[in-house]
């Protein structure tokens, strides 16, 4: 990988992929003691996607790149680096990263996972910025994806209804063109390491019956705690990325707000002063999807026509860690080749290859099983949805 000069980061490409498999609130309602009336009052959330059988973090991450790569208008093997944010992966080695470089027919491509949580999009294209800036990379992946419904305690009202599954995919560019990356703003507060967590699987607790009878395989999360840092300092992280970038708040045309929960943005954007009107809200149809959620809100973004070329647009995440961060970038790309781009890559063409003499075990959760066994999947093509009021399954989940 070489390039010759440090030059800026460009996002030329966009794509995101979400399974068809609607997950309703109201399904939840037959798994838990909860309603649909205080998941939207207390989150806003309404619907989230399901991962099937046959899909994983990689195989999602593959598609919604793919996308990316057509938009940008390049090939698979123009990519020189491939950064995948994850807190999902499909095993812990190989990386998701190198997984998705075969799937696409990448050749060249370095490729590594990033770990920073619900940030990890944001850290992961804060690296193809420096990878860019120092002449060490021409064309970056950045991908965030994660199959979270596989991680979740199904008898846990406060975490169960929360997360979905999904992926978002960038190419980030280098050009001397003026725009691209501006300023970046990246922290992390261990204090708050314990507040989300899933304390089995990793050296300090290695899977076994008993870490699985004790429910350490699943995500934990301290709700109160996390929501008060979340609002803190996704308004101040952003605010320091528009700093870094010479611009006041007022200046940004839209922001991508990790979508973890309504109240959370609504907050954000008071501390910052701005309209709700600025924030872009997705997550009543795609609840929290982690590394992948400010990917897939901006590519959903983008395609409904919410930027033009010449804005001024922040990302900003916050998640495990307790991990923040924030990009300030001036749209440089044609909006208008984002549709074509998602058109011209069917899930089904996209394959990971599977390894030899062994199989998992159903990766369902028993709790998610009789829905998934329903036949047909609940059909919601991505571009059938329009912004603002959500559209609910076609076909009634039962
Ligand atoms: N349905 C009905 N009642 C519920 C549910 C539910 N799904 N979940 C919790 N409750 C109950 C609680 O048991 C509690 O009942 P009690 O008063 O009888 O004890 C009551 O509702 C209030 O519970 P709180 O936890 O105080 O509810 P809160 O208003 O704080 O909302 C929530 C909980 C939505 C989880 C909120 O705290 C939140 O969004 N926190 C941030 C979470 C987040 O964004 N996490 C993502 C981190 S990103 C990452 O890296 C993974």
């Amino acid at each position: 990988m070489s390039v010759d000069s440090p030059r800026r980061a460009h996002i030329t490409g966009w794509g995101r992929y979400a399974p068809e498999r609607v997950l309703t609130n109201h399904d939840l309602e037959k798994m838990v003691d909860t309603s649909d009336e205080w998941i939207v009052s207390r989150t806003g959330i309404r619907e989230r996607r399901v991962a099937a059988a046959h899909e994983t973090t990689a195989s999602m991450a593959a598609v919604a790149s793919l996308r990316a790569i057509r938009t940008a208008g390049i090939d698979p093997d123009d990519i020189d680096l491939i950064l995948l944010a994850t807190l999902t992966p499909d095993y812990w080695m190989p990386s998701t990263a190198a997984l998705v470089k075969e799937a696409i027919g990448n050749t060249r491509a370095a490729a590594m996972d990033v770990a920073a949580a619900c940030s990890g999009f944001v850290y992961a294209f804060a690296t193809a910025q420096a990878y860019i800036a120092g002449g060490l990379a021409r064309h970056v992946l950045v991908i965030g994806a994660e199959l979270l419904t596989r991680f979740l305690d199904y008898t846990d009202r406060s975490t169960c209804i929360l997360f979905g599954d999904g992926a978002g995919a960038v190419v980030v560019s280098a050009s001397d063109a003026p725009g691209g990356a501006l300023g970046i703003e990246l922290t992390t507060a261990p204090q708050g390491a314990y507040m989300i967590w899933l304390p089995a699987g990793g050296a300090k607790s290695p899977p076994s019956a008993a870490t699985i009878a004790r429910g350490e395989h699943f995500i934990r999360m301290e709700g109160k705690e996390t929501y008060r840092f979340a609002t803190k300092t996704m308004a101040t992280t952003a605010l320091e990325s528009v700093r870094k970038s010479g611009l006041q708040s007022s200046d940004i045309d839209l922001f991508i707000p990790h979508q973890a929960n309504i109240r959370i943005v609504e907050a954000v954007a008071k501390g910052l002063d701005l309209p709700m009107a600025k924030m872009y809200v997705n997550l009543d149809r795609y609840g929290n999807t982690s590394a992948a959620s400010v990917p897939i809100a901006l590519a959903e973004a983008v395609n409904e026509g919410r930027v033009k070329v010449g804005d001024r647009i922040v990302m900003v995440a916050f998640g495990a860690g307790f991990t923040s961060g924030a990009v300030t970038v001036e749209w440089t790309a044609d909006p208008a080749r984002g549709p074509a781009g998602d058109a011209a890559v069917r899930p089904d063409d996209v394959q990971v290859r599977l390894p030899v003499d062994w199989d998992s075990v159903d990766p369902i959760p028993p709790a998610l099983a009789a829905l998934m066994a329903q036949p047909g999947p609940v059909d919601v093509p991505l571009d059938d949805v329009a912004p603002g009021e959500p559209e609910h399954a076609k076909q009634p989940v039962t």
